[in-house]
């Protein structure tokens, strides 16, 4: 059982603060965004305490801040050289991090998604997964990273996440328009997709893969992904996640 503390309690915060806590972690979240953090004392049994005694009260500080505010917020804050630190702010950089954050300086850096909490979320580790596999392993698969720049170009596959789920959202739509039940063709889209990848093999090339048995000649599958790639969706893809990782300081 660790003790964890949460700087910043807003979207990412109360998903991570209710696993650790159910999982059976002493957490601290700050007292800032009152509404969430009542809710984690009344659902979960966390603290809440003022930014520096969540430091005081943790082994494990998360910093879940988003990145305008986050130098501001860090650099009153006494940390100890004992402290491990996890930040999930995209774009705040690690030595960022260290100046501010010393005399603690085991500082790692990950990108949870909210459906952690249910499991089944990769989480990317950089400069290592060592402690994040403590806390978030088995429900969670951790994924080692060597670079930070490598770490950071994870955050444009998440950004994909709501790109994906805005397309879904049209094809469910379309549906809907020809079936004139929206919400069934909306639930129909969302079952078949989330089974579809739920039960898929995971591997190298096996996306790929599991495109082409599906869209083999003549099949309404291959009228698919050929309108696609003449309508250039893929090089649209392409052109965003370049423009979010140049944004993340990729070198692109
Ligand atoms: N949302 C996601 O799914 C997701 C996923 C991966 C990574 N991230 C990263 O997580 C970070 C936070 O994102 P979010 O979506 O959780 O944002 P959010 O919902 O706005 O939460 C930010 C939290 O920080 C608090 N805060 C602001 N100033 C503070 C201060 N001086 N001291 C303590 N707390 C302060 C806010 O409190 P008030 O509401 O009281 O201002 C709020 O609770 C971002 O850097 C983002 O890149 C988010």
């Amino acid at each position: 059982m660790k003790r964890i503390g949460f700087i910043g309690t807003g979207h990412i915060a109360a998903p991570m603060a209710r696993f650790l806590a159910y999982k059976g972690h002493r957490v601290t979240v700050s007292v800032r965004n009152a509404e969430t953090a009542a809710a984690l004392v009344a659902s979960h049994g966390v603290s809440v305490a003022d930014n520096q005694d969540v430091v005081d009260a943790s082994d494990v500080v998360f910093l879940c801040l988003r990145p305008t505010v986050a130098v501001s917020a860090i650099t009153p804050l006494a940390f100890r050289a004992d402290q491990q630190i996890v930040s999930v702010m995209a774009g705040v950089t690690r030595d960022t991090l260290r100046e501010h954050c010393a005399p603690a300086s085991d500082i790692s850096v990950t990108i949870p998604l909210g459906f952690l909490e249910q499991g089944g979320c990769p989480l990317p580790g950089f400069p290592d997964g060592r402690l994040l596999r403590e806390l978030f392993e088995p429900e969670n698969p951790v994924h080692d990273v060597a670079t930070e720049t490598a770490l950071n170009m994870h955050f444009a596959v998440c950004a994909m996440v709501p790109g994906i789920l805005d397309l879904l959202a049209s094809g469910a739509e379309w549906l809907g328009d020809q079936t004139a039940d929206r919400q069934a063709a909306e639930v129909y889209t969302t079952q078949l997709m989330s089974g579809y990848l739920a039960t898929m093999a995971r591997g190298q090339g096996q996306l790929a893969a599991e495109r082409d048995a599906l869209a083999t000649e003549g099949t309404l599958s291959l009228q698919m992904t050929t309108a696609l790639r003449e309508g250039r969706a893929h090089e649209a893809l392409t052109v965003a996640m370049d423009a979010i990782g140049a944004r993340l300081g990729g070198k692109l």
